[in-house]
């Protein structure tokens, strides 16, 4: 008994000592790192970090994933690098206290920050859905209103593709406004034209994101082949993939490429370091975390996604009083929402103006094929038109199509959708 028991404790003596040599030499390693010291210069800190991380470390930092299919264990899996709210939340919530992480940053401290590195991830929204609603009257203010509620909500990072394209170069403008093309081929070479003017002649030290599945679309139909378009987008020049959801797919398919060498590892390193240089300089390492204090401040008087018609929540007039409070006291006007030929032929009127257009949208919720006027509008105009002088007022969020109503109308009015 004893004779067995002997050994078995010095075995089990080893491997304590083993274990605690093991402890100290992490500890001894966790104590400096040139990467998590602040007071050195942040390219030095990006090299150390980059020398340090695996290939399957490297991807994950490409990679922007849904918050929705997101766990700590997740984020520690797959070494996530960004999230991004989910849009769920922000469609059917206004910017509010639900916009907060509830777990008040339970991936971060659970799952980035407990991964063998530690990077910190990034959490980012579409702040232009979620958080800036707000109400006109506060439009001068707007900037400053959406940041503060990004910041309150504890992200970091809102997608602001109006102020890019407000600041950068026209060509770049052009470019941007041409990714709508659903012609794959085309999107594929604007890719490259994009990247290159970014990186190359403005010397763009920050990251590339596409926006939602924009890379599945360079295949018509979208995500035809995946593996062509993870290689087309990240070889021309993309550093971060917003997923949005099928993070094993983007994960198992830019590791094969980089496998096969189909993308260099200096792509990938150069995608890394562009987004390790963007965490290091918003000072995440030091501080990963929202600023909570702040959460009081969510909550603006807010406008939904998508604008709402016919009720009080902007500043502003209708088309009908203004029309009242301008005329001569001896004219009369008499209001009628979709009136029908028989209301105009009861009626002794001089003029008619008809109002018409779309209702408040953003986004591919307006897409409109055929850009008509959508219906009872048409047989509107056909029916006053037709029978007293008329003025027609087109409120729309785009250009719509409408030489075939001309003829019958005397004057034109292209009003647009009020703008926040
Ligand atoms: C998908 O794209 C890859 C990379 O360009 C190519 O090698 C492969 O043949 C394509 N697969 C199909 C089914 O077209
Ligand atoms: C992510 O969440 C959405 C919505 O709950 C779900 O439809 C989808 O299947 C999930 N995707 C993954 C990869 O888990
Ligand atoms: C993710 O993509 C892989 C590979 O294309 C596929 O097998 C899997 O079903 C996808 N998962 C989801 C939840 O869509
Ligand atoms: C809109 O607001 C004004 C002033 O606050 C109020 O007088 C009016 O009754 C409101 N109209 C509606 C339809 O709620
Ligand atoms: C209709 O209005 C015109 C002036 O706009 C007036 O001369 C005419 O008498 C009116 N007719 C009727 C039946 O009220
Ligand atoms: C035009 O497109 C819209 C939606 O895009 C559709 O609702 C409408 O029916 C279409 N109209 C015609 C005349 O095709």
């Amino acid at each position: 008994m004893a004779r067995t028991l002997i050994p078995l404790l010095i075995i089990l003596f080893l491997c304590c000592c083993y274990a605690s040599v093991v402890e100290a030499s992490k500890k001894a390693s966790r104590k400096y790192m040139k990467y998590k010291d602040a007071t050195l210069p942040v390219e030095v800190r990006i090299q150390d970090l980059l020398k340090r991380m695996t290939l399957a470390e490297k991807i994950g930092q490409m990679a922007q994933v849904e918050r929705e299919n997101m766990t700590a264990h997740i984020v520690k899996k797959y070494k996530i690098g960004k999230l991004l709210m989910p849009l769920n939340t922000y469609l059917h919530v206004h910017a509010s206290a639900a916009l907060i992480d509830p777990h008040k940053s339970l991936w971060r401290r659970e799952g980035a920050l407990r991964t063998r590195l530690g990077i910190p991830l990034i959490y980012g929204i579409d702040a232009v859905h979620g958080h800036n609603y707000a109400d006109p009257e506060l439009v001068k203010r707007i900037g400053a209103a959406t940041t503060l509620e990004v910041r309150a909500t504890g992200m970091r990072y809102a997608f602001a593709p109006c102020i890019a394209l407000d600041s950068l170069a026209k060509g770049v403008a052009t470019i941007m406004a041409s990714y709508s093309s659903v012609n794959g081929v085309k999107m594929h070479a604007n890719y490259n034209l994009l990247t290159r003017y970014l990186k190359h002649k403005l010397g763009f030290k920050a990251f590339i994101i596409f926006d939602y599945p924009g890379i599945d679309k360079i295949t018509y139909p979208e995500h035809k082949n995946y593996t062509y378009s993870l290689q087309a987008s990240i070889l021309a020049g993309i550093d971060m993939v917003m997923i949005p959801y099928n993070y094993t797919e983007f994960i198992n398919g830019v590791t094969n490429l980089v496998k096969k060498g189909v993308i260099p590892m200096s792509r990938i390193d150069d995608a890394v370091t562009r987004i390790l240089r963007v965490k290091f300089t918003m000072g995440l390492f030091e501080n990963p975390l929202g600023n909570y204090k702040l959460a009081h401040k969510v909550g603006c008087k807010t406008i939904e996604w998508q604008g709402l018609g016919g009720n009080n929540l902007t500043s502003g007039t209708t088309i009908l009083k203004a029309i009242e409070s301008t005329v001569d006291k001896t004219t009369q006007v008499v209001y009628k929402e979709k009136p029908d030929e028989n209301f105009v032929k009861k009626n002794n009127f001089s003029h008619a103006m008809v109002v018409v257009g779309e209702v408040p949208y953003a986004e591919t919720r307006g897409d409109n094929q055929n850009l008509t006027l959508p219906a009872p509008r048409p047989e509107t105009i056909k029916n006053i038109c037709g029978l007293v002088k008329c003025v027609v007022i087109v409120v729309s969020g785009h250009p719509l199509v409408i030489e075939r109503y001309l003829e019958s109308i005397a004057a034109l009015v292209a009003a647009w959708l009020p703008r926040k």
